[in-house]
Parts: C-alpha cells; structure tokens; sequence
C-alpha cells in the first residue's frame, strides 16, 4: 500500500523561491499537484523557477516581490489569490542575512545591522503571514510555513541578530497557531541545518565546512530536497494534526559541538 501526499487542487506561495531552499520547495510542492506562486525578490529567477516547473508539466505563477515591503506583500498575496483562486499553502522562505551584513562578534552590531537582520528575517515573517492568514481564514483554513534555522535552537556566537530573529519567528508560530487553529489555519516552521546552497557555498571556507560535517551525526549536511519533501509532508493532510511546532531537520546538528570558537572560516554573510 502506497500513502500518497496529494497536493492537487490546492493552491501554494512560496517566497524567496528563486534560488536554493525556497526553489526546492516550489518544485516539490507543484510536483505533488499543487498550483504555485513563485516569489522573489528579483523577478529574473522568480520567472526562471516557474520556467522549471512548467517544464515538468506542473503549474507555477511568477510574483515578484520584496517581503520586507507591506504593501507589495498585501498585492502580492491579493495577486495569488485573483490569478490561482485563492491560498491554501504559504511557504515563508525568505531569510538569510541581508547584503551588506555579517556576522561579527556581539560587541560590534549597531542599530543599522540589528534593523537589516530583523528586518530580513522576523518582520518578511510577520508582514507575510498576516496577508495570508487573513486569506485563508476568510476562505475557511490552510497551512503556513515558515523557514527558520537550526541556530534558532542553540546559542550562535557571531551570528546573534540572525539567531534572535530566527528564534522570535519559532515563537510567533505558536501565537499564530492559538489563534488561527480555531479558523482552520495550522502555522508551523522548519528549521534546517547548515544546506549547500548558493549563498552558504559563497559564505563559508572549505575547513569551516568540513568541520560543520565532522561535528554532525550523520556527517553530513542537509540537502535541499529533503527540506522540500517534510515541507509537502507538514503542509499535506498528513500532518493535519500538527500546529504550533517547529520541526529541526538538521542532521542531528543540533547534538553536537559546531559552533565556532570564533568568527574564521566566515568569509561572507551566512545563515
Ligand atoms: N542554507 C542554509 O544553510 C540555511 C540553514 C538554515 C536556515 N536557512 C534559511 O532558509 C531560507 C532560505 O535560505 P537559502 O540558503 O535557500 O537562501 P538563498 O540566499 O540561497 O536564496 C534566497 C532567495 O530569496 C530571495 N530574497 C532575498 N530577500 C528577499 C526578499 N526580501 N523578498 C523576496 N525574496 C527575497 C533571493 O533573491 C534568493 O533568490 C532562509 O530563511 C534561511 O535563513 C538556510
């Protein structure tokens, strides 16, 4: 017996979907039948994802957008539900540090590093999800999703904005799950490992990397497709049950001892 996940007839956004972690769920999540609104900040790879899933026979839409802008989130969101007839899935994906910041010793943030950081990272969250829970309660339910990180979970030296924010979005979750459940909406996160996308390959030297795999129980990092499939699975029927949690999918990371004992082997932004 086979237990399909069956995303057909629903409707999916995905932000910061034009690269790395969020594309990977944009394809999975067309893959399993739902129709997707790609989102990104720069529209050049918005399209060029949606190109990808199209190929596949699935269906995608392109929204360009910068989550940080209320008012082009509330259009954004206005866009999916006019062009795809409603929302059913929203995947808040955008994170990272924003150009311009890195990680840097605690003693050496200022108020500009600490508004871009928050900004990036807590404030996309909250301006995305509350355009899409209002939608979605008003149209009787759904699930939304948001991308946070392992580091939200441990302390995180160098890396402190990044983590705090990260680590407020775990918690809205569980304020927005109290008070959307009622409404039929599930609000959940997933916390990755360190993944190999673009931005992290750019950010880290090859001994910091190494040294990421050697401390993780399972030796080595976490791929980008295997985030995508629990994202189809804790936004699928299966996990109906589940609000409110954050699910750490890290390769066991979050045992161990990787933190570094200062800030080498950074050479760029990083998660
Ligand atoms: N890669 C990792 O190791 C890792 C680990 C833990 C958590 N995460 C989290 O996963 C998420 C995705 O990370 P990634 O490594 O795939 O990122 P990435 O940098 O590879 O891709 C992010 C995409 O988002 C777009 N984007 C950036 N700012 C935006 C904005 N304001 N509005 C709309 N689009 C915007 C970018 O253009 C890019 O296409 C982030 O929230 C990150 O914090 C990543």
């Amino acid at each position: 017996m086979s237990i399909p996940i069956d995303h057909a007839g629903r409707t999916a956004l995905v932000t910061g979907a034009g690269a790395g972690i969020g594309r990977e769920i944009a394809r999975w999540l067309a893959r399993a039948g739902a129709a997707v609104a790609v989102n990104d900040l720069r529209p050049d790879r918005a399209e060029a994802v949606v190109a990808e899933i199209t190929d596949e026979g699935c269906t995608a839409i392109a929204v360009a957008a910068d989550c940080r802008d209320e008012t082009a989130v509330d259009a954004m969101v206005a866009t999916v539900a006019n062009r795809l007839g409603g929302l059913d899935i929203a995947v808040n994906n955008v994170g990272m540090l924003p150009p311009g910041r890195r990680p840097r010793p605690f003693v050496r943030y200022r108020y500009d590093d600490w508004h871009d950081i928050i900004d990036q990272n807590l404030m996309v969250a909250a301006l995305c999800g509350r355009a899409e829970a209002e939608l979605m309660v008003e149209r009787g339910g759904g699930s939304i999703l948001f991308v946070t990180s392992g580091e939200a979970t441990r302390p995180s030296p160098y890396n402190a904005a990044y983590a705090a924010a990260k680590a407020a979005v775990n918690h809205l979750v569980t304020s927005m799950a109290v008070e959307l459940g009622p409404a039929g909406v599930r609000v959940n996160a997933m916390a990755p490992g360190t993944t190999m996308t673009e931005t992290v390959a750019a950010a880290f030297t090859q001994e910091r990397m190494e040294a990421i795999v050697e401390a993780t129980p399972l030796r080595r990092m976490v791929e980008h497709d295997e985030l995508a499939r629990l994202v189809v699975f804790l936004t699928s029927d299966l996990a109906r049950c589940i609000t409110g949690q954050f699910l750490l999918a890290d390769a066991g990371a979050f045992l161990s001892r990787s933190r570094p004992a200062n800030d080498e082997g950074l050479t760029s932004p990083i998660r």
